[in-house]
């Protein structure tokens, strides 16, 4: 069974197929076009999705060795996401349906995050906890089965990714800022400088009050001396990356801890970051926990995600007509 998995919720268009369960190619098309802007621009966004969407289909294809004639479903991201960048997927979605004469399949991209996991061997137990942290979302998530999954914590105001580019903002380096601080991190003393730890009760998160104390702490120190963003770029960045790491990793550990899960997930664009997989990675092994971390291609956006959680709706015979709109806001 051939799956076309189709991904446009924010800036890369993505085109993914999967065979049987098994992921053939994963193509992406990233949006250089936003760095100028320091930011995703959601205008400029839809405009270069529509430019790249049947080039990277037609890529994922080629790559996979399946012909166009071959797919049996398409599966693409209904939400959330960028309304405008979402109805460039979700209408080539329903043309190529359309004209093929097959099933659509419409996927939540947070559950195609936590979907990840099942790309390849070596796939979580269920129940199992995900803790998926992206430029929009913070969350912690009960997956009870394929589709079956609870949100018990979230964040209540910044993303975490959201954290991690608005500081690289404040630092004066280009978007995405979550890469640089990870590559900076690398060669700096995450205990040089004390950040603080907010208190929120329960399984939340906040980063809003960690942004604007390292825009006090950066804006107070410049003052004093014009160089020292230059001189302790290392050190900033690995302290923050610290900091943005223990708020995460305390919060899972809570919730593992509460619930007694021991196969703990990590998933979204963050994931990507050495500091978090290698903290992550110490706690599981301290606590006796199985830790899965996709391989950093799964992390960010892509197709792949959402060919694969569309292998699993397919066998569910779970599709959707050709009336489907995307939905910005879509819940779990
Ligand atoms: O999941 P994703 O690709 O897109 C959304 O759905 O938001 O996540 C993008 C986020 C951005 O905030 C980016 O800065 C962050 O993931 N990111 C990283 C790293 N790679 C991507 N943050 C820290 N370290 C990284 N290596
Ligand atoms: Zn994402």
């Amino acid at each position: 069974m051939n799956i076309l998995g189709i991904e446009s919720s924010c800036d890369d268009t993505s085109a993914a197929v999967c065979v049987d369960g098994v992921i053939l190619s994963n193509v992406i098309a990233n949006q250089a076009i936003h760095e100028a802007y320091g930011g995703v621009v959601p205008e400029l966004a839809s405009r270069v999705h529509q430019q790249n969407i049947v080039p990277a289909v037609q890529q994922a294809l080629l790559n996979a060795k399946v012909s166009k004639n071959d797919i049996d479903a398409v599966a693409f991201t209904r939400g959330p996401g960028l309304l405008g960048s979402l109805l460039v997927g979700v209408s080539f979605a329903k043309a190529f349906a359309l004209a093929k004469n097959i099933p659509l399949i419409d996927i939540n991209h947070m559950q195609a995050h936590v979907l990840a996991h099942f790309i390849g061997d070596n796939k979580p137990n269920f129940p199992f906890l995900c803790l998926t942290v992206s430029g929009g979302h913070t969350q912690i998530v009960l997956v009870k089965d394929y589709f079956d999954m609870e949100v018990i914590g979230q964040t209540l105001d910044d993303a975490a990714g959201e954290a991690m580019d608005k500081t690289s903002k404040i630092l004066g380096l280009p978007y995405p800022g979550g890469p640089l601080i990870d590559k900076y991190a690398r060669l700096g003393n995450p205990l040089a400088f004390k950040f603080p730890e907010p208190q929120i009760p329960g399984l939340d998160f906040s980063f809003s009050g960690l942004k604007t104390s390292i825009l006090y702490f950066i804006r107070d120190h410049v003052a004093s001396n014009p160089d020292f963003v230059q001189q302790n770029l290392n050190d900033i960045c690995a302290s923050v990356e610290y900091r943005i790491a223990t708020i995460l990793l305390n919060k899972l550990n809570k919730a593992a801890q509460a619930y007694g899960i021991k196969d703990i997930a990590l998933a979204g664009g963050v994931s990507a970051n050495t500091g978090l997989r290698q903290g992550l990675q110490a706690l599981c092994e301290k606590n006796n926990w199985r830790c899965f971390i996709p391989k950093p291609e799964y992390c960010t956006d892509n197709a792949a995600m959402i060919a694969i959680a569309g292998y699993y709706k397919y066998l569910k015979g779970d599709f959707v007509g050709q009336g489907v709109a995307p939905l910005a806001r879509m819940p779990f």
